[in-house]
């Protein structure tokens, strides 16, 4: 029996690596722009340090982890996400010393054992972007207007913009007590997952999408509402930030994020069109992640979008780059002749096709039409001969003719 991949994890296979490539590109495009810089960490870290950020009680850390002893008898696991590599390599590296406002990128694999469905797999991938060094809300503003710069420049208005803050260590124990008594009125309603965190992680019944669980939180206390004086300084400013350059979003005051490590601001970019995984991008601000991985006392901003998530938003939409021309050609000479033509105009950047096999002409066009190549020139002995020849426009049949040479191909055709 033939071996398949492990569930969960999947091929990414021609046209679908099309629109990744379109996303990558379009990431790296604007991000460059924005004055970040890509960074490369490996996929496996210590597990302890996933549970020093992520946190011991979340779902992450609790359940869905590839975690394994190596070899040596160390604890290892699978990056579960990309914040915590990127903060221990900029402690581990002293980046802070050069700069302690660095704005970095990463992307690549991702690994949670989670149920796979639509939208949700064990290996997905990530593209992060995170700026240390900057308390300011100017930094969250911008943070987020990247990311949804980056939406339109791959052509999406899905997906939108909500934003919530978590406040800091001054305001939430205090809320957290608040939310654990009135989610202890109501026990009886909830499901056994959010009964279980109850204590260690109350937020969660917020976004617990079980049906009880959202009547019985309708008239929880938001943490809006009881947000410390800088914390509701900040998320003011954010907001006003955001209006003066005009870009939308809304609050969400429910919105829990499956990590500990945020403070203050938190974000998602949210589309109705994946059915239950609608969070297409996310992130918020960490003040205190660095410290807390042994590092200096430097705050941090970011985000990663799921890439899968983004590819299917782009629905069926064909990124490749099409040929330019196809060259068909009636016998073994004009092949030899068609092949050095095709080499030197793929020397000046033009994609060309032949046929290599000596098929039908009939045959041939057939595949120039499959290929979707803008131009055709049909190479038998007389054109050879005269060194020209007629080229097609594919779209619309017209026929110029041309000589056959790189110069003046390369004119028409670039
Ligand atoms: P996260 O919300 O866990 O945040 O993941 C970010 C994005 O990764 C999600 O919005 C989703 O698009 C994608 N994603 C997560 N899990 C899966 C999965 N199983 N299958 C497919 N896509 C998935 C973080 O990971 C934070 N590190 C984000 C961040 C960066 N916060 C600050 N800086």
């Amino acid at each position: 029996m033939a071996i398949t991949a492990i569930k969960g994890f999947n091929d990414i296979l021609p046209v679908e690596s099309g629109r990744w490539q379109h996303i990558e590109q379009a990431a790296r495009r604007v991000f460059e722009l924005n004055g970040f810089s890509e960074i490369r960490v490996p996929i496996m870290e210590k597990t302890e340090l996933f549970c020093r950020s992520i946190g011991d009680a979340t779902d992450i850390v609790e359940k869905e982890m590839y975690s394994f002893i190596d070899k040596g008898g160390n604890a290892v696991t699978l990056r579960p996400e990309g914040t915590a590599g990127v903060m221990r390599a900029f402690i581990e590296h002293k980046l802070y010393a050069q700069d302690p406002v660095a704005k970095i990128y990463y992307l690549g694999p991702m690994f949670r054992y989670e149920r796979p469905q639509k939208g949700r797999y064990r290996q997905f991938h990530q593209i992060g972007a995170e700026i240390t060094g900057v308390h300011d809300p100017l930094a969250d503003a911008q943070v987020l207007n990247m990311l949804v710069q980056f939406f339109r420049e791959i052509g999406l208005d899905e997906p939108q913009l909500q934003v919530n803050s978590l406040g800091c260590p001054e305001c939430r124990p205090a809320y957290r007590s608040d939310l654990i008594g009135f989610l202890e009125q109501r026990v009886d309603a909830l499901c056994e997952d959010c009964r279980r965190r109850l204590s260690t992680n109350p937020l969660r019944a917020l976004d617990c999408k079980v049906p009880g669980c959202i009547a019985a939180t309708a008239g929880a206390p938001s943490m809006l509402d009881n947000l410390c004086g800088a914390c509701d300084g900040h998320f003011t400013s954010v907001k006003r930030y955001l209006d003066l350059t005009g870009t939308p979003y809304s609050i969400n005051p429910r919105m829990v994020r499956g990590l500990d490590y945020y403070t203050r601001t938190t974000f998602e970019m949210v589309t109705s069109l994946l059915g239950s995984q609608s969070a297409v991008a996310a992130g918020g601000r960490y003040d205190g992640l660095i410290s807390q991985l042994g590092g200096p006392s430097i705050p941090g901003i970011g985000f990663a979008m799921g890439v899968e998530r983004v590819a299917l938003l782009l629905g069926e939409k064909d990124f490749c780059r099409q040929p330019d021309l196809f060259m068909a050609t009636l016998g073994a000479g004009e092949r030899e002749f068609a092949f050095r033509l095709m080499n030197e105009l793929l020397q000046k950047g033009l994609r060309v096709e032949m046929d290599y096999e000596g098929k039908s002409l009939k045959s041939q066009l057939r595949r120039a039409d499959k290929l979707g190549a803008r131009y055709s020139v049909v190479i038998g002995e007389s054109e050879v001969a005269s060194g020209r020849a007629i080229l097609k426009r594919m779209a619309d049949g017209v026929q110029m003719e041309t000589a056959l040479a790189a110069d003046g191909l390369c004119t028409l055709l670039c």
